[in-house]
């Protein structure tokens, strides 16, 4: 008796250490609205930093996107938060996707119309999550099809690798990024 309940334990512990690479339903609805909590005050920061910048001409802004966006990445990251910018069209090798995002970067690349934030388990107990971005007007001057000649030559001081040119607007640009480990839910 005693010996079938312990195997019958062990296999309650192996089935809930088997969880499915994706979160699903409602937990994935909770886990998403998690990760876009991360992400809103880096996006809003670099947004309103960016918007600032632009308007004393694309030049000085491209400042912005080097070294503010790595600052306010890192000043929102904690022991249990990592967050981060990545693309397909990379213009930093040191915003490289980490292994989890490449298919994210795929499957959205492939069908961007309808490409909405993810969510899923990673080891040790965190989360993932990624939430497509795309060009906008004022992505343009650093991202667009024809650059400022005084732009082009800072980004290709800057960048010789840069492949994040050439987009429109409305183009899938790559994705805001966290790693977290997730609030439980209140009972
Ligand atoms: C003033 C120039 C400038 C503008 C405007 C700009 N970017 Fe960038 N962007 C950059 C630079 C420079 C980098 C590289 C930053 C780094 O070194 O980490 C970058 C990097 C990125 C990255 C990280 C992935 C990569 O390729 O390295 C994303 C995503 C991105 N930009 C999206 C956008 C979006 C979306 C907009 C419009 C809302 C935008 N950018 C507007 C200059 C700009």
């Amino acid at each position: 008796m005693l010996k079938r309940r312990k195997g019958f334990l062990a296999m309650v512990f192996v089935v809930s250490l088997w969880l499915p690479p994706r979160a699903q339903g409602e937990g994935e609805a909770m886990l998403i609205e998690q990760g876009r909590m991360l992400i809103t005050p880096f996006k809003q920061a670099l947004m309103a930093e960016l918007k600032a910048a632009l308007k004393q001409g694309p030049e000085h802004a491209v400042i912005v996107c080097q070294e503010r966006a790595p600052q306010i990445a890192s000043r929102l990251s904690s022991q249990s938060v990592q967050i981060g910018r990545t693309s397909p069209k990379l213009r930093s090798p040191s915003n490289a996707p980490k292994s989890w995002v490449m298919p994210y970067l795929e499957a959205y690349q492939k069908s961007p119309s309808g490409a909405s934030p993810k969510a899923l388990l990673l080891k040790g107990g965190w989360v993932g999550y990624v939430e497509p971005v795309f060009v906008a007007e004022m992505c343009l001057p650093c991202h667009g099809e024809r650059l400022d000649k005084n732009v082009a030559a800072i980004l290709d001081a800057l960048y010789p690798g840069d492949k994040a040119r050439g987009f429109k607007a409305g183009d899938f640009r790559g994705v805001f990024w966290a790693e977290f480990r997730p609030k439980r839910p209140e009972r």
